[in-house]
């Protein structure tokens, strides 16, 4: 099938690359010139595992391709992706001036003659595909003096996507579900055929209403949002009371009702997603006359928990900062993606910084990313122990794997004190104790109280 990508980021590339790996004619429109010219010379853009290897096979066979111009990009496509940003808008609520925007272009190109499938695969607001298809036909009643050509040469399909930053490739190649919102039997049809390739275990293809699709994907969202929060609070609750967050996470999750994924208590949820998801979604529920409480807590919780570590940080220092060299681990706002945006790490080196102290940072891939928003305001180190040299304390952001069982008889040579502040529970306490480090972790009991 030939198909066409608008929006080149995340969602956009992993889309088109995997979409070209079952064999498909991929064209990917982006507006950003140097993306675009990277991406066409062969440089991938964004750290995703696997990706690279699938991005370079199909470009080399010619099923990839990239470019600036939506009409050539359209040409000829049978499929239309919409994978363009939603970011909040002022109120909170999903802006949707690149969609609608890119929506009106299409107007002006599409053919009264194809028959095209618009699939939006941005996460938006219920209603969105509703107006994606009147902007698209108020832009082409504008071209043509008779209006309204297009009736019938087009559908707009909800499809909203599921992937997750760090294993976006197998996500999207074996998806839990596909969840394809539309009333019209043709693109039922077409939709089904591209993704049949993909769910070759069983998993099924969810056919639904538009509204019900696009909010299948912010419920998603604002779920696992809350899930992560109920138990940062309950973290909160463990320390207070002398409780064991582990434990307590261990004994819900064999419930197989509550399960034990997503149980993890930590500095509280980043990324592009869950927070304008959720954000969105309050918003929503507000315009629709509803007060989704919850997930004003959900919202107010995750911004206090990002600096849980902060007061303890400031009480080892005996509140004073000033003139403290503290490294951090983690700058993503997870592991196995470069993705900083909303990442805790941020609002803890901000933190820091305003308490006089010092950072020296190391990520094995986001380091670009923050230094382009911070530039020298920190010092960002090569190697992961480089940061720790004469530091007074160690904080840890992101879980990487390669934090997760480091050689802490250098780490105790190079800190000048034995201190680590772990946003993430990566290491046993017991053990800790033994090694001699006053650890601080969230939820867990202090060894060192
Ligand atoms: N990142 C994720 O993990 C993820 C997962 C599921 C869903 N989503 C949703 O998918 C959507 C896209 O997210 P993303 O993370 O890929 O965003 P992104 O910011 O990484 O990429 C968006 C791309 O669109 C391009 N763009 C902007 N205007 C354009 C235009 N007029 N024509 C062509 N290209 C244009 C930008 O240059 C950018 O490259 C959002 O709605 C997001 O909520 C994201």
């Amino acid at each position: 099938m030939k198909i066409a990508v608008i929006g080149t980021g995340y969602v956009g590339l992993v889309t088109g690359t995997c979409f070209a790996e079952t064999g498909n004619e991929v064209t990917c429109v982006d507006v950003d010139q140097s993306k675009v010219a990277k991406l066409s010379s062969g440089v991938i853009t964004i750290y995703e595992p696997g990706l690279e290897k699938l991005f370079l096979r199909n470009q080399k066979e010619g099923r990839l391709n990239f470019t600036t111009s939506l009409e050539d990009g359209i040409a000829g496509a049978q499929i239309i992706f919409l994978a363009l940003p939603t970011p909040p808008g002022e109120d909170g609520s999903a802006d949707l001036k690149y969609i609608l925007g890119v929506a009106d272009d299409l107007g002006k190109l599409l053919k009264p003659t194809d028959y095209t499938v618009i699939i939006d695969k941005s996460t938006v607001p219920v209603g969105t595909a509703d107006k994606v298809r009147n902007a698209i036909l108020k832009s082409s009643s504008k071209v043509s003096p008779t209006g309204g050509d297009l009736e019938g040469a087009f559908d707009v399909v909800s499809n909203p996507e599921f992937l997750r930053e760090g294993v976006a490739v197998d996500d999207f190649m074996k998806p839990d579900r596909v969840v394809i919102g539309t009333s019209s039997e043709r693109a039922k049809k077409l939709v089904n055929d591209l993704y049949v390739p993909f769910v070759r275990q069983g998993n099924p293809i969810l056919f639904m209403d538009e509204k019900s699709a696009e909010l299948t994907k912010y419920a998603a969202n604002a779920f696992l949002a809350t899930k992560i929060t109920f138990m940062n609070e309950i973290a909160q609750l463990c320390e207070r009371l002398g409780a064991d967050v582990d434990m307590v996470r261990k004994g819900i999750g064999s419930d197989e009702r509550i399960g034990k994924r997503f149980l993890f208590p930590g500095i509280g949820y980043g990324g592009s997603c869950f927070p304008k998801d959720v954000q969105a979604l309050a918003r929503s529920a507000e315009e629709a006359g509803y007060d989704f409480s919850i997930l004003r807590s959900v919202m107010d919780v995750n911004e206090k928990q990002k600096l849980h570590l902060i007061p303890k940080i400031k009480a080892y220092f005996n509140n004073d900062l000033q003139g403290r060299k503290i490294a951090l681990w983690g700058l993503s706002f997870k592991p196995n993606t470069d993705d900083i945006r909303e990442a805790p790490a941020l609002s803890i080196i901000d933190s820091l910084l305003a308490a006089g102290a010092s950072v020296s940072a190391y990520d094995p891939e986001a380091m670009a990313n923050v230094k382009a928003i911070l530039g020298d305001n920190i010092r960002f180190t090569e190697r992961q122990y480089e940061a720790l040299d004469g530091a007074d304390a160690l904080v840890i952001a992101t879980e990487w794997s390669e934090f997760r069982t480091p050689d802490f008889g250098k780490m105790s040579t190079l800190l000048k004190n034995k201190v680590i502040f772990d946003g993430r529970n990566l290491f046993d306490l017991l053990k800790m104790e033994e090694l001699g480090f006053h650890y601080v972790s969230v939820g867990r009991r202090p060894i060192n109280p």
